[in-house]
């Protein structure tokens, strides 16, 4: 290869590079910028049923709202978000195959008392998968993911909305699960 081409291909090369940084930064922004809005909208509603009514009225928010304020989050950003577990309460919001073996390499980090990362990011083909674990972070999680008495009123209402729930007997500091955000790229 002549000289002058060298130059030319390793600067194409790091022009092309860089332009791969700039969407990977790009794809970061709208992911963090997705979960925000979703972490807002649910949280903010989730702790004013919970202040204002108390956890049976929160959890029938939950059951009737949370994956229509989602969509809703999807539809005013353009970028489909959603929650996803290992352990799921609503069935819909299971983890895919890729998408549960972030989530055990998250879990095997938390046991082995390492940080985890604010995000990942996947790419695939024309799309960024960001990825943001979310933590049981706030004792208020645990008074419908904790343990609960099966036979209080609140058991009882959760066992009669999702019969095969899931998501119980958390505390303080487990992965709860991550938001997912696809980030459509040119490349
Ligand atoms: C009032 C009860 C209640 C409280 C408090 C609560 N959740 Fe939930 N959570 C639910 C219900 C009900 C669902 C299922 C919603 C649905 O149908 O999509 C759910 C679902 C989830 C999911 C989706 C995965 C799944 O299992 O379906 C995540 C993640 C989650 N909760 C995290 C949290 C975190 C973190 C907190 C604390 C900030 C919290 N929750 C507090 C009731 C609650």
């Amino acid at each position: 290869m002549k000289y002058s081409t060298l130059l030319f291909s390793s600067l194409v090369l790091s022009l092309s590079l860089n332009a791969q940084n700039d969407t990977k930064e790009t794809s970061v922004k709208i992911g963090e910028n997705v979960s925000a809005a979703l972490i807002q909208k649910l949280g903010g509603q989730l702790k004013e049923q919970m202040t204002k009514n108390g956890p049976l009225a929160a959890l029938g928010f939950c059951n009737a709202s949370a994956q229509i304020l989602t969509t809703e989050i999807s539809n005013t950003t353009n970028y489909k978000v959603k929650r996803v577990t290992l352990l799921e309460r609503n069935p819909q919001n299971r983890a895919n195959a890729q998408e549960s073996a972030i989530l055990s390499a998250w879990q095997e980090k938390l046991k082995e008392a390492q940080p985890l990362p604010s995000y990942e990011i996947h790419s695939q083909g024309n799309m960024d998968h960001y990825y943001q674990p979310l933590i049981i972070n706030n004792e208020a999680c645990l008074k419908c993911h904790g343990n609960i008495d099966s036979q209080s009123e609140l058991g009882r209402a959760i066992k009669a909305a999702y019969p095969n729930d899931h998501a119980m007997g958390y505390k303080m500091g487990d992965l709860r699960g991550m938001i997912v955000v696809d980030i459509p790229v040119e490349r």
